[in-house]
């Protein structure tokens, strides 16, 4: 990738509504996420279709329109808050005389700011490549050459200049790049898994406070900005609970409403993160007046990625701000809901710190379950889990196994693989299972 300076571009916003007209919340969502690509707002129009065009997505009187805005603003680039066809994009383009960028090339744009890690950086190359090539069917040779700038940051403006054929083949080192960083980030997961450490894993919508929660759960520094997503890779750092459980606190990518898709897929090693969490810190911003939409749109993240059965408790983070009190609140059976905290000044955060390991405690469950003499492929698996605390051979040939695992894997394991109920049965968290004492414990294989 390629660092360029900030240009501090002067963008004009295009606020689009099919059907409808764009809702406040969303314009002023979009108007945050300029911002933090860095550009400076000049003008923003709004226009509202009951269909799209193709040409140009609003319809031709109206391009004129935002033409005349942009010159008379003196705009460098026009950001409209919808997604573009590429043809759409080019023919925008050519009307305004400047460049174009929609929604999703926005968010990469971003994401190719904050990318940290080694993985990240690639994710992002790779997916504002794959946004890009879309778009270089006819090259850019409308619009004069420009440097770097707001989607063009990142591996943008090489490419750009380079045939599609090197495109390709960056394209395809990339992908084996990431194979091979993916395939050591999920030997690690294994080993953690194996080490039996239960993953609690930060979520929530981007600037909710994830990562000031992070560096106060953990003291670990991680960087921390007011800007949307200051963090880009999972970070990882272990937690010592006060039951003496330890747990790994896995920080994650801000979600955001229609994350593009080519996004979804890069950030996958995230979202596997998120999904095999023993338990879910939804993080949300108390002083928010679109929390409740924004909880919905987190939560609806979380079910597209199969990871709405893990438990989840809901942190209302930044009290400060409302001159709220630290204060839990549960359920009828009595587990944590929410916990109102706030992470700047640490208020709350004991109560947080408890809960997670009420939670973690009560989630782990201990599984005496006996497979057949031909299970083989199962009993794999469950070693591969990371859930398998001891094993005996008995004389039928068939074989007990002593599991210890996050509730939620166990009962999808169960499901997956079709495990009859009177194979199995919970045992009590720190029962010695009699029949089992005497096996070998396998417990870190
Ligand atoms: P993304 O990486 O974009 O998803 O953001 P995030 O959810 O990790 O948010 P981050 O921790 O970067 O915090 C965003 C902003 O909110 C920063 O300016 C924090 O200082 C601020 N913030 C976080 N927690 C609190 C809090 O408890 N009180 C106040 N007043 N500000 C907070």
């Amino acid at each position: 990738m390629i660092d360029r300076p900030r240009t501090g571009e002067r963008a004009i916003l295009v606020h689009v509504g099919i059907g409808r007209p764009p809702s406040s919340v969303h314009c002023e969502e979009f108007e945050e996420l300029a911002l933090s690509a860095g550009a400076e707002v000049l003008a923003s129009i709004s226009a509202t279709r009951q269909s799209a065009n193709p040409k140009f997505l609003v319809g031709s009187g109206k391009a004129d329109e935002i033409s005349a805005l942009a010159a008379e603003s003196g705009a460098d680039i026009v950001l409209v808050n919808h997604d573009l066809s590429p043809s759409q994009e080019r023919n925008l383009e050519r009307v305004c005389k400047c460049r174009v960028l929609d929604r999703a090339g926005l968010i990469l744009d971003i994401f190719a700011q904050r990318a940290r890690s080694h993985e990240g950086k690639l994710q992002v190359e790779l997916a504002q490549l794959e946004h890009l090539s879309t778009r270089l069917v006819r090259g850019w040779t409308h619009l004069e050459r420009q440097k770097g700038g707001i989607g063009l940051r990142g591996p943008g403006e090489t490419q750009l200049e380079s045939d599609r054929r090197m495109l390709g083949q960056r394209v395809k080192m990339l992908r084996k790049r990431l194979e091979k960083v993916s395939r050591q980030r999920s030997q690690s997961r294994r080993q953690r898994q194996r080490s039996e450490l239960p993953v609690i894993s930060l979520v929530g919508y981007t600037n909710a406070g994830k990562s000031t929660l992070f560096n106060t759960l953990s003291a670990a520094g991680v960087y921390a900005a007011d800007q949307l997503f200051a963090t880009l890779d999972p970070t990882l750092r272990k937690l010592e609970l006060p039951g003496g459980e330890d747990a790994i606190l896995a920080d994650t990518v801000g979600f955001v409403r229609d994350l593009p898709h080519e996004l979804v897929a890069a950030f996958q090693s995230t979202l596997d993160e998120t999904r095999e969490a023993a338990l879910l810190l939804h993080v949300i911003d108390s002083s928010d007046p679109d929390r409740h939409e924004r909880i919905d749109q987190v939560n609806q993240v979380l079910k597209r990625i199969g990871a709405a059965q893990v438990p989840q408790i809901e942190v209302y983070n930044k009290i400060d701000l409302i001159e709220g009190q630290p204060r839990i609140e549960r359920s009828p059976d009595g587990r944590v809901r929410r916990v109102w905290l706030s992470a700047v000044s640490g208020a709350g955060v004991p109560d947080l710190v408890a809960a997670i390991a009420a939670a973690i405690a009560n989630e782990l469950v201990n599984v005496s379950l006996t497979l057949g003499g031909g299970d083989g492929r199962l009993r794999a698996r469950l070693f591969a889990l990371g859930g398998v605390v001891s094993e005996r051979v008995m004389d039928d040939g068939s074989t007990v196994l002593r599991l210890r695992m996050p509730r939620v894997q166990f009962e999808r394991f169960c499901h997956r693989e079709k495990i009859a109920e009177e194979s199995w049965r919970y045992i009590a968290c720190d029962a010695s299972d009699g029949s089992l004492e005497s096996a070998p414990r396998l417990a870190t294989v």
